[in-house]
């Protein structure tokens, strides 16, 4: 347990290129390794073919290279193999598929060369970025953190909000990449973990709007009023923005398969945020709450669903249905 605040080294600052001609955007073709091909990472890696990039890539599950490769992607046997360009981007689950991908033997480390570039945009630990960029720097690699915002359309479109820091050469050497995934990069940085930290702060913000989505949503659907014109009326006046949007949508039709953002990892990114929440003392008590959401969800058998079936919990100990209708406990005894 952390018993002092540990500040990070550079202050916070953020710039932003909406990728129309910013000092980011270089427009340069790289050869470039993509791990990770799951529903973020097969959309990214296609953009990235799209925009003209040499692209080979890796997946633990072999099955999933083919639809790159259709593409025009190459396919690497290894990690190392997708390790041999300019630049790696990864796109992993959590810190520990990271792990053993970027620390494992003939990992990212181990194969890239010196002065290529590793994009790493998993939502991971403040601490592993932090120990990503020291283990890059020591192999004479460049390192950029560059968590995403967006769920797999957005992906798929190449519209996703990248959150990016780094050194000033490595951001400028990834840049190309950050370009041909998102619709705009925010720069937060010279410190990697900080994207991760922004990132996982963003995350905590959706998930806490899930929520109270959820409980307002229980409140006026038990008394009698319709869920979906409740949202709807919310959304074109009080809260006219996607997230209301999206989240207030899936709740109120009881939509949460199958999943874009899967619970477990809803559940991961509120731990993450929590631990570092610790490590600087800040009390972050709706995000403790939001935690036992997850467990909540979990225990239930929630696994498989969208992170968003949270927004469900607060009908459930109302004695209402995923459906809006009343439901009692002790029907189900009979
Ligand atoms: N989905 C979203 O809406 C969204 C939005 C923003 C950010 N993110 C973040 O993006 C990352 C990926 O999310 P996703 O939704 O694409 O997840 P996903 O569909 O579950 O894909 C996870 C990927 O990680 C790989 N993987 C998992 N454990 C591994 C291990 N131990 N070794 C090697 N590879 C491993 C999987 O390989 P296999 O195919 O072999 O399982 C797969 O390629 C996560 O950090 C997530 O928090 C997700």
């Amino acid at each position: 347990m952390a018993t002092e605040a540990k500040p990070f080294a550079k202050p916070l600052r953020i710039f932003a290129t909406d990728h129309e001609g910013g000092w980011l955007k270089k427009g340069k073709e790289m050869k470039v390794g993509f791990i990770g091909l799951g529903r973020m990472g097969t959309g990214m890696a296609a953009n990235l073919l799209k925009a003209g990039h040499g692209v080979t890539v890796y997946n633990r599950t072999s099955s999933k290279v083919e639809a790159l490769v259709v593409q025009g992607a190459k396919a690497a046997a290894g990690v190392a193999g997708a390790c041999r360009g300019d630049a790696v981007m990864t796109m992993l689950a959590n810190d520990d598929a990271v792990e053993s991908v970027v620390f494992g033997h003939s990992g990212v480390v181990a194969s890239l060369r010196p002065g290529a570039v590793h994009v790493s945009s998993s939502t991971i630990s403040v601490a592993l970025s932090e120990r990503l960029e020291a283990a890059h720097a020591k192999a004479g690699q460049r390192f950029v953190a560059a968590p995403v915002f967006g769920r797999p359309d957005a992906a798929a479109s190449g519209q996703l909000v990248v959150v990016a820091a780094g050194a000033p050469d490595a951001l400028r050497a990834g840049a190309p990449l950050l370009e041909a995934v998102g619709r705009s990069t925010f720069v937060v940085s010279e410190t990697a973990q900080i994207a991760n930290l922004v990132k996982l702060s963003g995350n905590f913000l959706f998930a806490a709007i899930i929520e109270s989505l959820g409980e307002a949503i229980a409140l006026v659907g038990k008394a009698g009023v319709d869920r979906r014109q409740y949202i709807d009326f919310l959304t074109s006046t009080l809260f006219d923005v996607p997230a209301y949007k999206i989240y207030g949508g899936l709740i109120a039709d009881g939509k949460f398969e199958p999943a874009a953002f899967a619970a477990p990892l809803g559940y991961k990114d509120i731990r993450l945020a929590l631990a570092a929440a610790e490590n600087l003392l800040v009390p972050m008590p709706f995000a403790s709450l939001l935690r036992d959401r997850f467990v909540a969800l979990l225990a239930h058998g929630g696994d498989k669903l969208d992170w968003s079936a949270i927004g469900q919990l607060a009908a459930r100990d109302a004695s209402l249905g995923t459906d809006g209708t009343f439901h009692r406990i002790d029907a189900d005894r009979q």
